[in-house]
């Protein structure tokens, strides 16, 4: 059975980009692959964090990702530092890819903005710990929104690299894998950016945590414009709010941009967002319920973490051990 790693950073709450840009991708494939979920908490000291914010934020997050659906007894949840081999290859994968390679990463010149003599070294090296994360495990589909692409796509350049340069196959090119219409969730005050845990404004984004109440404002400030929806995908031209929660609406109900206008098309905004907030409302707050509970029970959740890291790290310590062979380390 083919095999799928992804994972999501431990940065506060998980918001509606997250899941339906990925996390509900990860519970559809759940039937058909053998699947490893990861807290990826390591990528999240790579700008710094309180050590008991970091604590709270891996709770918060994989209670977020059992509420979701995430099946940990039939596939792995775990926290990435349980398994040391994600660190050991990414050592080697660091010797592998190249200083260019990375600069060219929008992601990390969008962290670093200005500052880029002043950012961590980590940040600067994320993408290769992230190729580790998913070549330790040889797993071949990466469920994502559309804002990790570029960095899946360095993972295949790194595990071509290395093939070539030690001769070998090691390593199998992943892919990325996208569902349905939600690829890249805009925030809501401005649908040029997407929906992101780092925005100041918690107006920007719907958190799986939100309560209907919450939902309905947010959705009540959400930016428009003063005209009706269009009828047809091409009246979105220069409307890109109009765009956003219309695609928004349709990732929920899990139907095409075109399918969710057949029923909301030309609708004014104030009626529409009534309808948008039930949709989203209706599909979160089972989840939201859930997860609350789970977040309680702090003893459960560091149960499932620690026996998914179990059940990781014997899946890539065979891994790690060929890659050792490989690049001629001695180890006996
Ligand atoms: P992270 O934590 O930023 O996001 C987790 C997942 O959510 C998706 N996502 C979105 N999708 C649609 N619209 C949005 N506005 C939106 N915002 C976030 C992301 O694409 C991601 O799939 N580097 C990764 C974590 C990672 C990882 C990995 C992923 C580390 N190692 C290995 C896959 C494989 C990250 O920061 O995701």
């Amino acid at each position: 059975m083919e095999r799928i790693f992804s994972g999501a950073q431990p940065t506060g709450n998980l918001h509606l980009g997250n899941y339906l840009g990925a996390i509900r991708n990860w519970v559809k494939l759940q039937s058909g692959y053998e699947c490893i979920y990861c807290v990826v908490d390591m990528h999240a000291i790579t700008i710094f964090k309180e050590p008991a914010e970091l604590i709270r934020s891996v709770h918060e997050v994989a209670a977020c990702m059992l509420a979701a659906g995430v099946d940990p007894k039939k596939h792995i949840l775990f926290n990435q530092s349980r398994v040391p081999a994600h660190a050991e290859l990414a050592w080697v994968l660091n010797c592998v890819a190249r200083m260019g390679w990375m600069s060219r990463m929008t992601q990390f010149k969008d962290k670093a903005g200005k500052n880029r003599e002043n950012v961590s070294l980590g940040l600067f090296a994320y993408p290769s710990l992230m190729a580790a994360d998913i070549l330790v495990y040889k797993a071949t589909k990466v469920p994502v929104g559309e804002d990790q692409i570029q960095h899946l796509e360095l993972a295949r350049d790194i595990a071509v690299k290395f093939n070539n340069d030690y001769k070998c196959n090691v390593f199998p090119l992943p892919e990325p894998v996208m569902l349905g219409t939600s690829r890249r969730v805009m925030s809501l005050r401005d649908a040029t950016k997407k929906m992101s845990k780092s925005d100041p404004s918690d107006y920007s984004r719907i958190n799986l945590s939100d309560d209907a109440d919450t939902i309905a404002l947010k959705f009540r400030k959400a930016k428009t414009d003063p005209m009706p929806l269009p009828e047809t995908v091409e009246g979105f031209e220069g409307r890109p709010e109009a765009l956003n929660l219309v695609n928004i609406y349709a990732g929920v109900r899990d139907i095409t941009t075109e399918e969710a206008l057949k029923e909301v098309g030309g609708q004014e905004f104030s009626r529409f967002k009534k309808v948008l907030t039930d949709a989203v409302v209706a599909e979160l707050e089972p989840i939201s319920k859930e997860m609350h509970k789970i977040a309680q029970d702090t003893a459960y959740i560091d149960s499932v973490l620690k026996n998914g890291g179990e059940r990781a790290d014997a899946l890539a310590q065979p891994v790690l051990n060929e890659v050792y062979d490989t690049i001629g380390f001695l180890r006996n």
